[in-house]
């Protein structure tokens, strides 16, 4: 496996993650346990800044809080001097209670609820970026109920099919995202916006999927967005290109760096719209699993072996796939390390099953490790982003602790949960139906 970010084998043959022995972290914390490398967070942070600002564009970098959303999560994210994506009343509320400024969140989804766009407008978030007429309709009726005025971006779905897989696209025509470029669906719904005196026109956002690994979908996105603007009479102050930047699974996977891609982009817009005598947006990203993805490590403990004579050996850990989904559901490969006799030999091959009731419940098909013994420590890498929050209760198994390590100290971020939580919402008395 190779070590993302501060992570190193120490003397004693452990791993450590952020000064941190994961070995002692499973004894302090228990497993599973997710932790986080909050310098390897910070320094993506400052990485999207630092090339956004290297081309002297005007530009927000908002953190998709969808990839991993806590209060802690978001504070880190204050302090960084990011802004915010949520898309749900559920993301809002964490950002709210985290005290995360309102005028720095921006808010998606294809089916915000009435409830949903009310509290966007009761805490004046920074933008709601509107994705269907519906929405028009429902949010132009509020304003006007409240006399409030909003910022509003248009998503569009360009026409881009981005090379990810089909789950994650979201740039093409036929997407439940967003308002179709090609049918005229986004002529009618800027004429709709422009209409309405309580909305705000600011401009376009598009996402075109996630985990892409060049600047091929961002720049043919632009492209075609560009020549939409070129014969538009209505001015686009901000166009937002949205996330998917890929991040490094495995060894097969190799994203260019974010500051070349990040680069790569903003120079053709400058060059399209140059060429084009279209005036220069502010560009906005949306930034995910690239933010928190390789920084985030899963620590398991080891249980049964079932070994079957030429055929495979299952190891279980005590997790699976209601701690980290992906492999079930988008066919996501991952590394892993004896996080506790990590400088011995890789001399066996074996696949790692989670324990939950699902022959699909399989973290890694075929990973070769030293021979591993129960109660050894799996550390499984690049668990950060869509890992926690794509988490369940199947088999009503508690959710993981969450940690942030850094400089050897660790902090607590997501407590553990407990049997008591996973009853907390069942009814314990219910009454007798009467007949
Ligand atoms: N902006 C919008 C509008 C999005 O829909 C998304 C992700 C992002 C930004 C952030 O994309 P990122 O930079 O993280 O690629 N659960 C899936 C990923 C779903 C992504 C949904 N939208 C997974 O585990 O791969």
């Amino acid at each position: 496996m190779f070590l993302h970010g501060n992570s190193r084998i120490n003397q004693r043959g452990h791993l450590e993650i952020g000064g941190c022995d994961t070995v002692e972290l499973a004894r302090e914390f228990g497993t599973p346990l997710i932790i986080y490398d909050e310098e390897h967070i910070r320094s993506q942070c400052r990485t999207f800044i630092q090339a956004c600002k290297s081309e002297g564009i005007p530009f927000q970098i908002a953190y998709a809080s969808k990839a991993f959303c806590s209060i802690g999560m978001v504070q880190l994210i204050a302090e960084e001097g990011l802004s915010i994506d949520v898309v749900s009343g559920g993301e809002l509320y964490t950002a709210i209670q985290a005290g995360f400024p309102p005028e720095r969140i921006h808010f998606h989804g294809n089916n915000k609820s009435l409830e949903e766009l009310k509290m966007a407008l009761e805490e004046k978030i920074g933008c709601i970026v509107v994705d269907n007429f519906y929405e028009i309709a429902l949010l132009s009726e509020l304003c006007r109920e409240r006399n409030q005025e909003v910022d509003v971006l248009l998503r569009i779905t360009p026409g881009v099919h981005a090379s990810t897989h089909k789950y994650i696209q979201t740039g093409q025509e036929d997407s439940k995202f967003g308002f179709d470029l090609a049918s005229g669906q986004v002529d009618e719904a800027i004429k709709q916006v422009r209409a309405i005196p309580h909305f705000n026109f600011l401009g376009l956002h598009t996402h075109i999927g996630s985990q892409i690994f060049g600047s091929e979908g961002f720049i043919a996105a632009i492209d075609k967005i560009a020549d939409y603007i070129e014969n538009l009479d209505v001015p686009i102050k901000v166009l937002n290109l949205g996330g998917g930047f890929g991040i490094r699974y495995n060894e097969e996977h190799n994203p260019s760096p974010i500051e070349s891609v990040v680069k790569e982009i903003l120079r053709w817009v400058k060059k399209r719209f140059a060429e084009k005598s279209i005036s220069l947006p502010e560009i906005w990203f949306e930034p995910g699993r690239s933010i928190v993805g390789e920084a985030g490590t899963t620590l398991y403990r080891l249980g049964a072996i079932k070994r079957l004579p030429g055929l495979r050996t299952y190891v279980s850990v005590d997790g699976g796939m209601s701690d980290n989904i992906r492999p079930a559901l988008y066919q996501a490969s991952h590394e892993a390390i004896l996080a506790n006799r990590a400088l011995e030999p890789v001399n066996e091959r074996y696949s790692i099953a989670g324990k939950l009731c699902e022959s699909g419940d399989m973290l890694i098909w075929d990973i070769d490790l030293p021979t591993v013994h129960p109660n050894d420590l799996l550390a499984v890498s690049c668990t950060g982003a869509y890992g926690y929050s794509m988490a369940s209760n199947y088999n009503r198994i508690p959710r993981p602790a969450v940690i942030f390590v850094r400089n050897g100290e660790a902090r607590l971020i997501i407590q553990r949960e407990t049997y008591e939580d996973l009853i907390r919402n069942d009814v314990k008395r219910i009454p007798q139906l009467i007949r």
